[in-house]
């Protein structure tokens, strides 16, 4: 939508200097996989490793932005596009406010996460894969939903009956039936290139 009224204004405190207080760069650790495939879980342990490290971190997770920003939303296409549009802005604004962001949203489309790419400077997306089979999300299927997909009380469903598109060339890749642990591990040394942690 056309803002033509509207001019951006720019204000003295930008990012840089937020950056330089906090001691790292601000940037987007983007968790994408199925349901149950433990984004939640890995972003809410990274960002616990970080914080402890003097990071200043904020997590934008999927069940939980659902239940307030996004509230209105539900999971067709045009709600789903939606829900990742206003996550992808909200992340923009927490990385000028010199945070950073972990994300854990299915974010089923590689067209919206290329958009969210393009909204945030360059070499500040971080796209991670948590690449888990569905048969073991299923397995765990931690809130009954892939069994209410399968019995049709649940229609669109992420693996089931809605199209997951996997990343082509995600910056981070997990292999998701490993342990938290080491994933946090794997997710701390790769993060040594983006400059938030000491090499
Ligand atoms: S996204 O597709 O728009 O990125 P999001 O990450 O916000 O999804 O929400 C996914 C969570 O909503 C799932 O982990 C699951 O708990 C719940 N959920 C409810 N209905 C669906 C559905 N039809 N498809 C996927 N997840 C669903």
């Amino acid at each position: 939508m056309a803002q033509e009224n509207i001019v951006w204004h720019s204000h003295v405190l930008d990012r840089v200097q937020r950056e330089s207080v906090n001691g790292h760069p601000a940037l987007v650790i983007w968790f994408t996989g199925l349901s149950g495939s433990g984004k939640s879980t890995l972003a809410g342990a990274l960002e616990q490793a970080l914080f402890v490290r003097g990071i200043k971190t904020y997590l934008l997770d999927g069940d939980n932005v659902r239940h307030g920003l996004c509230s209105d939303l539900g999971f067709s296409e045009i709600d789903r596009q939606e829900n990742i549009r206003r996550v992808g802005e909200v992340a923009k604004l927490m990385v000028d406010a010199g945070l950073v962001v972990l994300t854990a949203f299915i974010s089923p489309h590689r067209a919206e996460r290329q958009k969210i790419r393009n909204l945030i400077e360059e070499g500040r997306f971080i796209e991670v894969y948590v690449d888990t089979p569905l048969e073991i999300c299923e397995l765990r299927d931690p809130k009954g939903l892939y069994k209410k997909a399968r019995a049709g009380e649940l229609h669109n469903f992420t693996g089931i009956d809605a199209d997951y598109e996997a990343p082509e060339q995600p910056e981070i890749y997990l292999d998701g039936s490993q342990s938290v642990e080491s994933s946090v591990e794997k997710l701390l040394f790769a993060l040594k290139n983006y400059e938030i942690l000491p090499t």
